[in-house]
């Protein structure tokens, strides 16, 4: 299959480009679309042979549930049995946006393929105008998880979908770089308090200011549960070819970790502040100023695939505090390392 990547700029109308993607889902098709978290790979919710395709493109295990992506608040009342009103002040607040709510679905509104079984269903309305005008266009709501081939870094950028799904799929809209760089919050909202099962974009102490107490488990209450309550987030993730090891934002420390890993024969590939660009690395990638938790956020996904076009076969990512976004950030390197720290 050819796959055709196109452009939706924001000043053009591109009508002719819109009406081919609805068709294609229309007609049983995948369809990648930017969010502003990351790209997502669309199929039409309701039919379970489009939803499939999903699956095989990503190679995504069957037993992983689909995000829903709607295009108004007003729908949700067609999927969702009873909403709870925590999650209407949550839809209120921040909706459209990088939040998806996990409630209890009314049966037989979704392919099976989409809730994997669950009784529940995650719903979100993204921020994006090419995601919202798609949403508008088509009138159906659209299943997509990330656009990248499962256990790869989630797609920021169209070119990211391109390299995973080339002949996979028959549609990318290019909506340029998302902003948030990271998957939405997905909160259980079925459960009192609410309960983070991915932190994200929007954090918890966000949450809290508009319905009190909400729960993120730390990773040793993540373990104790036998079966993770967000089925996805027991597969390593977002993880490059070489390993990658986590070290802490200490030049003197990362600096001999270096010389440490040259001196045994590794080309090393360093992720951290710009202030770590003269410190030896062999390939050095920056999230921007030390602290600046959004840019490492939205850039984080990009550089660990710039790892993978090098002859690196280690990377190093300095850490971050876990306040705010940086809870999502920690939880995806703490992913991509499988939970791997260098010491020296
Ligand atoms: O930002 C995002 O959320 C992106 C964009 C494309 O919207 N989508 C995304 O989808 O990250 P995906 O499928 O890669 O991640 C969905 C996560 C998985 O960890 C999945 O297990 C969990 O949400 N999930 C989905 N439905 C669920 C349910 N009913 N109960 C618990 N967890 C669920
Ligand atoms: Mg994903």
């Amino acid at each position: 299959m050819e796959t055709f990547r196109l452009l939706v700029d924001k000043d053009g109308d591109n009508e002719q480009i819109y009406s081919q993607a609805v068709d294609l889902l229309e007609n049983g098709e995948v369809v990648a679309f930017p969010t502003e978290t990351v790209y997502g790979l669309g199929a039409v919710a309701t039919d379970d042979r489009a939803v499939k395709k999903i699956f095989e493109a990503k190679g995504r295990p069957s037993d992983n549930p689909l995000i829903v992506h709607i295009g108004s608040i007003e729908e949700v009342s067609n999927f969702i049995e009873e909403i709870p009103q925590k999650a209407r002040k949550l839809m209120e607040i921040f909706w459209p946006g990088a939040l998806t709510l996990i409630m209890k679905v009314k049966p037989g509104v979704f392919a099976p393929s989409v809730t994997a079984g669950l009784s529940t269903v995650g719903l979100r309305m993204p921020d994006h105008e090419v995601a919202l005008k798609l949403l508008r266009k088509l009138k159906k709501p659209i299943a997509a998880p990330s656009a990248n081939r499962s256990g790869k870094p989630s797609p920021t950028k169209a070119i990211h979908v391109e390299e995973d799904l080339r002949g996979k799929i028959p549609l990318i809209l290019d909506g340029g770089t998302t902003g948030i760089g990271l998957e939405s919050t997905v909160l259980d909202i079925t459960v009192n308090p609410p309960v983070i099962l991915r932190p994200g974009g929007i954090t918890k102490e966000m949450l809290e200011e508009v319905i009190g107490e909400v729960i993120l488990p730390n990773k040793e209450q993540q373990q104790l549960e036998s079966t993770p309550k967000a089925p996805g987030m027991k597969y390593t993730h977002y993880a490059p070819e070489a390993p990658v090891y986590l070290i802490e934002s200490d030049q003197q420390k990362v600096e001999k970790a270096i010389a440490q890993l040259k001196n045994d024969g590794y080309k090393v590939a360093l992720l951290a502040p710009s202030n770590y660009h003269a410190i030896g690395a062999d390939y050095f990638f920056t999230f921007g100023i030390e602290g600046d938790q959004e840019r490492m956020g939205a850039k984080l996904y990009d550089d660990l695939r710039a790892c993978d076009k090098t002859e690196a076969n280690i990377i190093l990512v300095t850490t971050t505090s876990t306040e705010g976004v940086g809870a999502a950030i920690m939880n995806r390197l703490e992913k991509a390392s499988g939970g791997k720290w260098y010491t020296v």
